[in-house]
């Protein structure tokens, strides 16, 4: 199975998967990271690993060009699945669409509360005891396509926003791999 990974930052997530793969506890290999932030450390992991990566400047585009541009790179990319992988950009139904594999992404909730930006904060501010992260396919609903897995975390009356992050972030770290081996072994149905 040939991921090609999207991010726009850090790359926590994308780290834990190339771990998987390289543990052998993933059985799949990373066709190429995208990221709409030059500057951004999922693209210096991925070259520290070479691993092929583009950095595709979303600076003055509008959305809409944007995507283009980064449909031409894909197009040389051969791939199975797509993992959005902290990609802070909200897809186009059109760009979804010629994209033409099913693609994932985690989100810091128990979907479908805390859609959205600060969804930790949000979490919070809701009073919830129990939060945790959701991996999901991705359609044109913001963080509102099918629900493939979760863990929950409980949210302690110490917590802040940082600590609660960090928290479901190490659950995130796990969740993301296993979602994809579960697909990769038909145990999860896309
Ligand atoms: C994670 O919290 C993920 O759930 C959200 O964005 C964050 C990305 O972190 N979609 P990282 O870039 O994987 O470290």
């Amino acid at each position: 199975m040939k991921l090609l990974v999207f991010g726009s930052g850090r790359g926590s997530n994308f780290q834990a998967i190339h771990k998987s793969i390289l543990d052998g506890t993933l059985k799949a290999t990373i066709a190429a990271v995208i990221s709409d932030v030059p500057e951004a450390a999922i693209l210096e992991y991925a070259r520290e690993h070479n691993i092929p990566e583009f950095a595709i400047d979303k600076a003055g585009l509008e959305r809409d060009d944007h995507e283009m541009k980064v449909m031409e790179t894909v197009q040389q990319i051969e791939y199975d699945l797509v993992i959005l992988a902290g990609y802070m950009r909200i897809l186009s139904v059109v760009f979804i669409n010629s994209l033409e594999k099913p693609i994932l992404n985690i989100h810091p909730s128990l979907l479908p509360s805390f859609k959205g930006l600060h969804a930790q904060k949000q979490a919070l501010e809701a009073g919830v005891k129990v939060s945790g992260c959701t991996v999901h396919l991705v359609n044109e609903v913001l963080d509102g396509g099918k629900i493939l897995d979760q863990v929950c975390v409980r949210v302690e009356e110490y917590d802040t926003v940082t600590t609660l992050s960090d928290r479901i972030l190490v659950q995130e770290h796990i969740l993301y791999s296993r979602v994809v081996q579960d697909i990769i072994d038909g145990k999860i149905l896309l």
